[in-house]
């Protein structure tokens, strides 16, 4: 999955191979609810769909081969267990637009969405914390306490991610500790957290999840995350990052957190909908 998403990414693709690592993983139990099929020639890949049972479909497809884009589609109707399925492309993928609808899905326009956002990397900014408060990096071992900040961070919303689904994201490729980054306080308690995936392909990271315990928000803590993770990029040689936080007017805090650190909005997604 991730070979074919590093060999054809673009800026106009919904997929980087740092969200697939933890998409795949970081949610425990998750993957038994999935339903995952590849279409390759020889050893390229040039499809995968990726259905989250009864009815959501993740997918890429190489932009080349429109049909397989179809095949995908017909594949997720057949393994759907539901009348009502979804599914997420980013709006610039004209071949994945066109296969769904011949297949009868529409754009469902009332759905929340997501803006990809972009930033280059030969100017970031030194992070800043207020008193009390210092950078570091995570270190190989670390899972329990990498995800009980990230269950802070994500409390408002109860996330599942546990210690030992953290330590199957720290196991996949293309995790690096020294790409994942936590704010910890004078008493050693760490309170906000910023994960960074390098494709050194094509060199661009992608910043995913992000977040800030409630209690500490508001203090310039995730904006200093964000940063040193931007500069471990820029040091690991990328040239440029990503984020992809909501675009709709229902959730438009990260957005506003991103632009604060130089991040530019680029193409959003859109969600397709098939009833019956
Ligand atoms: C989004 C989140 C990470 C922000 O963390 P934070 O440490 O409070 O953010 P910072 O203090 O670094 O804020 C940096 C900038 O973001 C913007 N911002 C942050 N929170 C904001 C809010 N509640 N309202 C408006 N703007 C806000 C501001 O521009 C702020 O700069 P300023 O304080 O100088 O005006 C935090 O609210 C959170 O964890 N939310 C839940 C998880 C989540 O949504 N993660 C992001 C998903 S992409």
């Amino acid at each position: 999955m991730q070979d074919l998403v590093q060999r054809t990414w673009s800026p106009r693709c919904r997929w980087h191979v740092g969200d697939v690592a933890w998409g795949r993983y970081a949610i425990p139990g998750a993957a038994a609810g999935f339903r995952t099929a590849l279409w390759s020639d020889g050893d390229q890949v040039l499809g995968w769909g990726w259905a989250e049972v009864p009815g959501f479909l993740s997918w890429a497809v190489d932009p080349t081969r429109p049909d397989v884009a179809t095949e995908v589609v017909a594949w997720f109707e057949s393994v759907a267990e539901c009348t009502e399925r979804t599914t997420t492309v980013l709006q610039p993928e004209a071949h994945l637009v066109d296969a769904l609808a011949a297949a009868g899905y529409s754009p469902d326009r009332a759905a929340p969405y997501f803006v990809h956002h972009h930033r280059a990397l030969d100017d970031v900014e030194e992070p800043q914390l207020p008193d009390g408060f210092r950078l570091r990096h995570v270190e190989p071992g670390q899972s329990a306490a990498r995800a009980a900040v990230h269950r802070a961070g994500w409390s408002d919303f109860g996330s599942r991610v546990s210690a030992e689904s953290y330590a199957e994201v720290m196991a996949a490729w293309p995790y690096r500790p020294d790409l994942d980054w936590v704010v910890e306080t004078d008493d050693g308690e760490w309170v906000a957290s910023a994960l960074g995936w390098l494709d050194d392909h094509n060199a661009v990271g992608l910043i995913e999840p992000v977040g800030c315990a409630p209690a500490y928000r508001r203090l310039g803590l995730a904006r200093a995350a964000n940063l040193a993770v931007l500069q471990a990029f820029r040091d690991a040689g990328a040239a440029s990052a990503l984020v992809g936080p909501r675009g709709d007017e229902a959730y438009p805090v990260p957005a506003r957190l991103y632009r604060s650190i130089g991040f530019a909005p680029g193409a959003r997604t859109v969600t397709y909908r098939r009833t019956g």
